[in-house]
């Protein structure tokens, strides 16, 4: 018997060594990242550098599944195609991000929850229509002294599983991303008592809404240090918390872990990928993948600058990023040439 769509979907996703890349900035956030290079902040710089990033030559040889943004799965790349069925024709499954961001939470002060439940449902079915296959939806967890609550815990797993159950009555696959912030001091032990917590909370909220397990990703944080922490562990250990702290966490049925970057350089991201992959892959119940926006597309932007001369360059180093991460998921990555392993 042929597996459901939507479990079909999320084992393609994590299928082999491919993994995701997130290309879903907000346009806010978008042009803050253009802005830092000089880039004009307009919708048609930002349609020429998504269409830098799909036109990549090979990209589908490393990546499974790119995240859109709103107004990129509405624009067309230079060649006339809707950026999803561009995607789709290179081999790689559209998905869009669906949240509305972080805003205050009422009574709840410095702390922060998703919002975009109004509404999803129909923005889901639109989605659906326009080609994708899968959405994503952000929590912001941040640590501090007596934060996170346990009320801006619940607050925000109630929603994603909401927003998870509406995307699978829609048949997309949701990727259910409760980030534990960097920001800030704390040390490793207290982001993996915090991820911890969060996964717990998050995953009772994902089986009350009956979320299927086995019809979802999980796009989480790597267990770090904060990054003004004075103790910032090695490889080993950072993969030792993050392994032990998930298999503590997320139920077996769940097919694959898609790592975001969270702010770590794209060679530590794909290092401590690597080093989780190759000390515990074959003893894990899912797989252990990536979906990185600046750990894949951070090189690629600087080479690009908004120059159409660089296209060639940019695309080079992106898919270079993408090729070492996939390496990463099969413990195939030498941190040393910050390449994959040649054999
Ligand atoms: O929601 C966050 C992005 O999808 C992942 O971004 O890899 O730059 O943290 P990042």
């Amino acid at each position: 018997m042929n597996p459901h769509p939507l479990i079909e979907t999320a084992r393609t996703l994590v299928a082999g060594d491919r993994g995701l890349l997130a290309m879903d900035e907000s346009t806010p956030t978008c042009n803050k990242r253009f802005a830092a290079f000089g880039i004009a902040q307009t919708a048609e710089m930002r349609r020429a550098y998504r269409d830098m990033i799909v036109t990549t030559p090979g990209l589908s040889e490393s990546i499974s599944g790119a995240i859109l943004y709103d107004e990129t799965i509405r624009q067309r790349t230079h060649a006339g195609l809707p950026f999803a069925v561009a995607l789709q024709q290179v081999g790689i499954v559209p998905g869009i991000k669906v949240d509305n961001g972080a805003r205050p939470l009422a009574a709840f002060d410095g702390e922060v929850v998703t919002e975009g439940l109004d509404g999803l449902r129909e923005r889901l079915a639109e989605y659906a229509g326009m080609g994708a296959r899968f959405a994503k939806w952000r929590a912001v967890i941040r640590i501090d002294a007596g934060r996170p609550t346990p009320g801006c815990l619940l607050a925000n797993a109630h929603a994603l599983a909401r927003y998870a159950t509406l995307c699978q009555e829609a048949g997309l696959v949701p990727i259910v991303e409760p980030e534990v912030l960097m920001d800030g001091g704390h040390t490793l032990e207290r982001c993996r008592e915090v991820t911890e917590e969060t996964l717990g909370i998050v995953f009772a909220q994902l089986v009350a809404l009956r979320v299927r397990l086995e019809g979802m990703l999980l796009k989480p944080n790597m267990v770090l240090p904060g990054k003004d922490c004075p103790d910032q562990s090695d490889t080993e250990t950072i993969a030792a918390a993050t392994v032990e702290c998930f298999l503590r966490s997320v139920p077996a049925a769940v097919p694959g872990i898609a790592f975001l970057s969270g702010g770590q350089t794209a060679e530590l991201a794909s290092t401590r990928l690597n080093a989780m992959n190759a000390r515990y892959r074959s003893r894990l119940p899912w797989s252990l993948a990536f979906s990185y926006a600046r750990a894949i597309q951070q090189p690629a932007l600087e080479t690009w600058r908004g120059i159409d001369a660089n296209v060639p360059a940019a695309q080079q180093q992106l898919a270079h990023r993408a090729a070492c991460n996939r390496a990463a998921r099969a413990g195939r990555y030498d941190a040393g040439t910050d390449a994959p392993l040649q054999t």
